[in-house]
């Protein structure tokens, strides 16, 4: 198990001092890391149509990108490129290893680990990101410069590259095997390879509003709720007909804001929104589906594992009626099934011990048993 260990100050300090505000290195926070996945086996990922994959280098001193997946390598130089793979923890149990060392933060903060195989000289070149990223160095040294925030014009280096100018950096260092780097959203930053490298990028996403009223529209759309229209009974003699005046303007607002105001609705729609994956899962149906009795008879001797990249979810009132969200969908289970739903929801790897009051229940069981032969969850052995 991959344990995190910050030596200057504890995770508290670092959530009150450091998230979201500013970046830090965190030496040696994995101690005697060793890779998680081989070159070889990223490379192969990237030559898969479900994954998403990017290679990154430069032409006669311009930035290139192509998007995956790659048939071959072979046009590329020694040094000076990079590939990316996203969402690597979904497809590698492995790399899945990297998420649980940053649990003090909630998984529907989490986007996906972001793997880059780096030549010498190879990066993405300087840019500035949306989210707060903990990038660790495997194998290889890395030099990486962060600059502050601030008004950074950003530019298309290509078009598939988003720069940024160059930038006076606030930190500046080479990171060895097992340091982290933790750069919150809006710090401009480029990374550059010495030597050929491996760095695993853990990061977090934060919606905007217009990204969250956009999945709330079409929710609600698909809901059929909000539909009633706006009224005006016994409304006054209007005096300027070009005017939507104050009170009107009142009603539209409060018309919108009924929706909002609604918590069973827009926690349902949070549940079900934010457990959605960007990325493809990995699920590995069962060839033979197990039934319940089969279920229970393993789950004795071995843990149940869940596949990489899932998201599963509760909130308070969705937990008091017993409802979770598991990768988009909503399941209800009835009161008596929090303990379940938590244990479901909160932890990587389900054991009789976990689910004890969980296995109690039919319903519970019959879901767990059509979830595991869809391959969400699985037997490691
Ligand atoms: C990289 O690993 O090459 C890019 C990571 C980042 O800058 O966020
Ligand atoms: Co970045």
């Amino acid at each position: 198990m991959l344990e995190l260990t910050l030596s200057d100050f504890s995770i508290e300090h670092f959530m009150q001092h450091y998230w979201q505000q500013k970046p830090v290195v965190l030496r040696q926070g994995f101690k005697d890391f060793k890779d998680l996945i081989s070159p070889e086996e990223l490379a192969g990922l990237a030559c898969e149509e479900d994954i998403d994959s990017r290679l990154v280098y430069k032409k006669r001193g311009k930035w290139q990108a192509e998007n995956g997946p790659f048939e071959s390598y072979d046009h590329l130089g020694k040094n000076g490129w990079s590939l990316i793979v996203q969402a690597v923890n979904h497809w590698s149990p492995g790399v899945a290893q990297l998420v649980p060392p940053f649990a003090f933060i909630p998984k529907w903060r989490l986007d996906d680990v972001m793997i880059s195989y780096s030549r010498p000289g190879g990066g993405v070149g300087p840019h500035i990101d949306l989210y707060d990223v903990f990038i660790c160095q495997g194998s290889g040294r890395r030099q990486w410069r962060v600059g502050d925030r601030g008004e950074h014009r950003q530019f298309a280096a290509h078009a598939a590259l988003l720069h940024v100018d160059p930038f006076e950096a606030i930190i500046d260092v080479e990171l060895l095997p097992g340091d982290i780097l933790y750069i919150p959203p809006g710090f401009p930053h480029d990374g550059v390879s010495l030597e050929t490298s491996l760095s695993y990028s853990v990061g977090f996403r934060g919606k905007s509003a217009c990204d969250m009223l956009s999945g709330f529209a079409d929710y609600v759309i698909d809901k059929e709720r909000g539909s009633t229209l706006f009224s005006d009974p016994k409304r006054p003699i209007a005096q300027h007909q070009g005017h939507i005046n104050a009170s009107d303007f009142a009603r539209i607002r409060a018309q919108l804001q009924s929706l909002l105001d609604d918590d069973a609705l827009v926690a349902d729609f949070a549940g079900s929104f934010l457990s959605r994956t960007k990325c493809q899962l990995d699920l590995q149906e069962l060839d033979e589906p197990m039934d319940a009795a089969d279920l229970l008879v393993n789950l004795k001797t071995q843990p149940l594992v869940r596949t990489g990249g899932l998201r599963c979810f509760y909130l308070d009132t969705t937990l008091k009626q017993g409802v979770c969200y598991v990768d988009g969908e909503r399941h209800a289970f009835g009161a008596n099934a929090k303990a379940g739903i938590k244990a479901l929801c909160d932890h990587d790897v389900l054991t009789t011990t976990l689910l004890r009051s969980a296995i109690k229940q039919p319903d519970f069981v019959r879901a767990l048993t059509q979830w595991v032969n869809a391959g969400y969850w699985y037997f490691k052995d």
